[in-house]
């Protein structure tokens, strides 16, 4: 028999040559855990673009205030048990009612980490003879349930990304396969990787057309987009249509967990077959009475929402100036990419990790994105402007980008291959 912990010795794995060089600045660098546009690795400060701190409530002193409270009434660790047990609390129902409200839907469940909310979703609903058919640049956890619902006998089917076309021809398909079973589709309302929003009408019409049902995590969404930071749905007109609504705590409301939010009978039969959540403690006082505040800060603070377009629009056409090519505008994450030189998937790791590294050394923290994710070639920097970074920042990020240009003698602007491939990688010129 085989040792299962042999592979641990050698250099497979996610990011396995890494981990096999005991690397620790491209992959989990040590921070300090203060996060701001500012932040320190390694005892220097560094400008920060890698932090969904969003509409900057991360140190927020109201949030922090009535967590205080809660510690002092509560201490960390209660309500002990699951909520099916004894961690129901009147704070959880009434923060539910809150979120449901928020969502514009009948009924909202709360869950402790947002990864664990997708998983319990959709493995609940999707079983034997069921299908989830799901974005294939979605999320981690995305692909992840659709493994779960795999595994209790469902059918997983993938669309093209962003493509409502190709969704169709997959539910067309389906249809016959598999006529009496139900489907979920599964996407992301914002994309966390490649930063462009979802194009959510023509999905929900193509549902619509097939009767099939949508779920979105809305993680990239939720907070920053559509009126008071309902999110990705909300901005398209199309949050009635959303079947259930998935928003995580973890980027705009600067905390930890999730929510979903849905029909009433939907939302209970999740409360009691999401496994991940049914067999878990309940989520402490301290976050759902600091979340009740942060709450009400998403919904007032537009003036929050406004500074990160403001700062958002700024970093873009600076870099763009530079002649950066860039993603969608219209999303909270700004992709910025650079060509890597020899077109060869296995180059842009390599030159991704210089540029990184270069960057770093004039004290830019940012976060690289190469093939798979992105075509090969190309190195895609995924920035993160916040409510709270300011001009200064920005201008310096501009400044260290054209030096990194001009020193590692990139080609700017981008040639005609590699925008044909981004405007593929968008859909933006799908013959390309
Ligand atoms: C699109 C998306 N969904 C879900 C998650 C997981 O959320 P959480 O960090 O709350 O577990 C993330 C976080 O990285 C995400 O980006």
């Amino acid at each position: 028999m085989a040792d299962i912990f042999d592979k641990c010795k050698g250099d497979g794995g996610y990011f396995g040559a890494f981990r096999h060089m005991g690397e620790n600045e491209l992959t989990r660098p040590v921070m300090d855990p203060v996060s701001g546009t500012k932040m320190l690795h390694n005892g220097e400060e560094y400008i920060m673009w890698s932090v969904n701190n969003y509409i900057g409530l991360a140190n927020n002193e109201e949030v922090r205030a009535a967590a205080m409270e809660a510690v002092k009434e509560f201490s960390t660790s209660n309500p002990m048990g699951s909520r099916m047990m004894s961690g129901n609390t009147p704070y959880h129902l009434a923060l539910e009612k809150r979120f449901a409200e928020y969502a514009q839907k009948e009924a909202a469940f709360l869950f402790n980490y947002g990864y664990m909310a997708v998983l319990g979703i959709v493995s609940s609903l999707a079983g034997m003879g069921d299908t989830v058919v799901v974005d294939k640049l979605a999320h981690a956890c995305i692909l992840d349930a659709a493994g779960m619902a795999k595994a209790a006998g469902a059918n997983v089917r993938y669309f093209k990304h962003n493509d409502a076309q190709d969704l169709d021809k997959v539910l067309e398909s389906v249809n016959k396969t598999h006529p009496d079973g139900g489907v979920l589709i599964l996407t992301e309302g914002v994309y966390g990787m490649t930063g462009d929003l979802a194009d959510l009408p023509s999905i929900c019409e193509v549902k619509d057309k097939w009767g099939a049902r949508l779920f979105i995590d809305d993680a990239h969404g939720i907070g920053v987009m559509g009126e008071k930071g309902r999110g990705a749905a909300d901005f398209f007109g199309v949050q009635d249509k959303i079947d259930i609504y998935f928003g995580t705590f973890a980027k705009s409301f600067a905390s930890i967990g999730g929510f979903c939010a849905c029909d009433k009978d939907v939302r209970d039969w999740i409360m009691f077959n999401a496994r991940t959540q049914v067999f878990a403690k309940s989520l402490p006082m301290v976050y759902v009475k600091a979340l009740d505040k942060t709450l009400d800060l998403v919904i007032e603070r537009q003036d929050l929402r406004d500074k990160m377009w403001e700062n958002s629009k700024k970093l873009q056409d600076g870099l763009r100036n530079e002649g950066f090519a860039i993603g969608p505008g219209d999303s909270p994450i700004v992709s910025v990419f650079c060509p890597v030189g020899t077109g060869k998937a296995d180059d842009a790791g390599g030159v991704g990790a210089r540029m990184v590294q270069y960057l770093r050394a004039k004290k830019i923290f940012v976060t690289a994105v190469v093939y798979p994710v992105i075509p090969p070639g190309l190195c895609m920097f995924r920035m993160i402007p916040t409510a709270a970074h300011n001009d200064a920042e920005i201008q310096t990020t501009i400044e260290a980008f054209r030096a990194m240009a001009s020193e590692m003698d990139l080609t700017l602007p981008c040639t005609p291959e590699d925008q044909a491939k981004i405007d593929k990688l968008y859909r933006c010129n799908p013959e390309a």
